[in-house]
């Protein structure tokens, strides 16, 4: 494992997966939760941008906002897996939900849909968003057998919305904070935000190895210590495979390559393609050294952070469903238990 410190995740019932934006948050938060589930048990895996990436992932229809199994979790040669579960939280369904089940609205609720009333609350007031959606987040986690009919779940998986808003996404308080200072809803954002500082939930951060996405990686991080919210593991991902000799890549960098020997070495391999060839490679090879120092150097950046690490590699053909499960798998010979 490229871990600094090992993690001990088995406490841990939320999962919330951030990042910068293209950096592989779905695709991490997706193998994460096949792993999660090769423990056997359910685990539901959450998106919340209204993007149905989960639906694309996992090739199956766009998900309503409804838990629905897609997938059985990894499979382990010691144990039966169990399944991943997904559900796509719509913040107005998730306030008719909330409507009806406190207020008993049932029909009522309905109306205002009708009537546009929770589009309104959607969109004008500013937090409200956030709150249904993590309110849903939190009903999800918190679920027990009092629950007749609703699936208990023994981890969530949150595909989360990207590093710049994360903290302020689950600074439920926070957000609350001038909407409600008293009362049951205070109450209900303080029993939440009880649950995102606990060490019942990590938040981990998806990387790759280039300045940016590093950058926020390291302001994330400290924004959610300022909030006291909990800080996973850093996964690096999209890695690309690191198969030259050290010693090369430097010949590469400076120019010092053996083109004599590069002719010699496609002699023998059966190409015999003229200098402009062995030049193309050369360039080639300096452009990758050059790529390999710029990834080191955010490596060394990555590691000063001092959290446990994961490294995923760049699949050379995309993530389809079974780089999911690779995926997952490399995540558990990296130490994820
Ligand atoms: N390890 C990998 N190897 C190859 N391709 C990858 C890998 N991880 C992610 N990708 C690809 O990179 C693209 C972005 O990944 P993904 O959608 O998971 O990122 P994201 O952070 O969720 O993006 P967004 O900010 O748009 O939600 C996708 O096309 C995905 O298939
Ligand atoms: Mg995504």
């Amino acid at each position: 494992m490229v871990a600094s410190r090992t993690p001990d995740w088995s406490r841990v019932r939320l999962h919330v997966v951030t990042g910068k934006g293209g950096t592989g948050k779905s695709t991490v938060a997706a193998a994460l939760a096949l792993e999660l589930a090769a423990r056997g048990g359910r685990v539901l895996l959450c998106e919340v941008e209204g993007r149905q990436g989960i639906a694309r992932m996992f090739d199956v229809d766009p998900l309503p906002y409804v838990e629905r199994r897609i997938a059985t979790g990894r499979r382990r040669d010691d144990h039966p897996p169990g399944s991943v579960h997904a559900l796509h939280i719509q913040p107005e369904a998730a306030l008719l939900e909330y409507l009806s089940m406190y207020y008993k609205l049932g029909r009522a609720g309905r109306a205002l849909d009708r009537f546009g009333v929770v589009e309104f609350a959607t969109t004008i007031a500013p937090g409200v968003r956030d709150v249904l959606l993590t309110g849903k987040l939190f009903e999800a986690v918190q679920r027990n057998s009092r629950n007749k009919g609703a699936i208990e779940y023994d981890a969530v998986v949150l595909d989360a919305p990207p590093t710049g808003r994360i903290t302020q996404f689950l600074n439920v308080s926070g957000e609350l904070a001038g909407l409600a200072k008293v009362g049951p809803v205070r109450n209900q954002a303080d029993t939440m935000m009880t649950l995102f500082r606990s060490p019942r939930t990590a938040v981990h951060l998806v990387t790759v190895l280039e300045e940016m996405p590093v950058q926020e990686t390291v302001d994330a991080i400290g924004e959610l210590e300022a909030a006291r919210l909990p800080v996973g593991a850093v996964v690096v991902n999209q890695v690309r495979p690191r198969d030259i000799a050290p010693a090369d890549l430097r010949a590469a960098l400076d120019g010092t390559l053996d083109a004599a020997r590069i002719s010699r070495d496609l002699a023998v391999a059966g190409v015999h393609d003229g200098p402009e060839l062995v030049t193309g490679l050369v360039t080639e090879a300096r452009d990758h050294a050059e790529r390999r120092a710029l990834e080191d150097a955010q490596r060394a950046v990555v590691a000063g952070l001092g959290r446990p690490t994961f490294e995923l590699p760049r699949l050379p053909g995309g993530v389809d469903l079974g780089g999911l499960y690779d995926l997952a798998g490399i995540l558990a010979e990296e130490g994820l238990r």
